[in-house]
């Protein structure tokens, strides 16, 4: 089946419970094992592509590679822009095949926002692809996404109704304590999610797809691999699986990971080089590292997000 947009697949989500995984890709082995895990699952799968990805890949290796992944499937599969940060990447993205954006000027004033965003739903809707936008604020750092702690904030649910209709877009990512990276708490700090903003959410906006980003739990088993291999990944948690199946349950229907299938990717070749150290094939520790990732996006598909069986 060709790629699709997000619109069944949420609408399924929704009605059905459960989350569908964003996961970020920037290589071949990244995408084969996303794609084998969701079609070994037969679950519905995003694989998104953030600007560090599109300058790290070049956004047409990118699209190809995504096309090999359907063509050699029968899921559905959605390609997202992740954190788009204004309208020309939106724009190229939308040109270049993606089904799916999202405009990411949760840091901009108001309204703003709102103009950014109208234009850039104006323009996808036009060529049959949807849109995600934020509202509040995620801490946390990654190549393109800096906020620091004290500038992080919640979303306002007193916000969402007038945000998602004046700009019409098809999904909201919302900030209820989760973040990027990989060191989002530190041991001791209390992971728990504001379930009740969004219940709330939920409550005033009835059967409308909401996103969780930030959402690594950062398996200590993975990390001690990594740190057992030569790392020194600092001692740190993430959010805690639990909370995201409550999410999953609610109007949450768009979990965004990856940082955990990097510290899966990096452990399997960490230890794959320390156990074999005349290795210089690169095919020798990539495909371990395909393999521990592919058993990652599967145990979150299965165990976290409940999207198995959902295709
Ligand atoms: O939220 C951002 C994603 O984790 C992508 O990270 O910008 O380092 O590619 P990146
Ligand atoms: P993590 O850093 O928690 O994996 O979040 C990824 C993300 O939100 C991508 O947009
Ligand atoms: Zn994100």
């Amino acid at each position: 089946m060709p790629l699709v947009t997000t619109k069944e697949m949420f609408k399924k989500a929704y009605d059905g419970g459960y989350a569908v995984g964003a996961f970020n890709v920037n290589n071949m082995e990244m995408i084969q094992a996303i794609v084998e895990a969701a079609n070994e699952c037969k679950s519905p799968v995003i694989l998104q592509v953030s600007a560090g990805a599109r300058k790290y890949a070049n956004p047409v290796y990118l699209r190809h590679l995504v096309q090999a992944a359907v063509e050699t499937t029968d899921i559905p599969i959605a390609m997202h822009l992740d954190h788009g940060a204004d309208f020309e990447i939106c724009k190229s993205s939308i040109d270049g095949g993606f089904t799916s954006v999202m405009i990411d000027a949760s840091s901009k004033p108001w309204e703003e926002n709102i103009a950014i965003t109208k234009k850039v739903v104006e323009y996808a809707h036009d060529h049959g692809v949807v849109v995600e936008a934020e509202l509040g604020k995620l801490a946390g750092i990654e190549d393109d996404v800096h906020v620091a702690d004290h500038d992080a904030m919640f979303t306002s649910p007193d916000e969402v109704e007038e945000f998602t209709s004046r700009t019409g877009i098809d999904s909201l990512a919302i900030a209820i304590g989760t973040s990027h990276g990989a060191y989002k708490f530190k041991p001791g700090q209390d992971p728990k999610l504001r379930i009740d903003i969004l219940e709330e959410i939920g409550r005033r906006l009835p059967g409308f797809p909401i996103v969780l980003h930030g959402a690594s739990s950062v398996p200590q088993e993975q990390v001690a691999v990594v740190n057992q291999f030569g790392g020194s990944m600092p001692n740190a948690i993430g959010i805690p699986e639990s909370e995201l199946r409550k999410a999953a349950k609610l109007a949450v229907c768009k979990i965004n990971i990856d940082s955990d299938l990097r510290v899966a990717f990096t452990a399997a070749i960490r230890k794959h080089l320390a156990e074999n150290p005349s290795h210089f094939d690169p095919r020798q520790y990539l495909g371990d590292a395909r393999v521990n990732m592919k058993e990652m996006v599967k145990h979150k598909i299965i165990d976290v997000l409940g999207s198995a069986n959902k295709a």
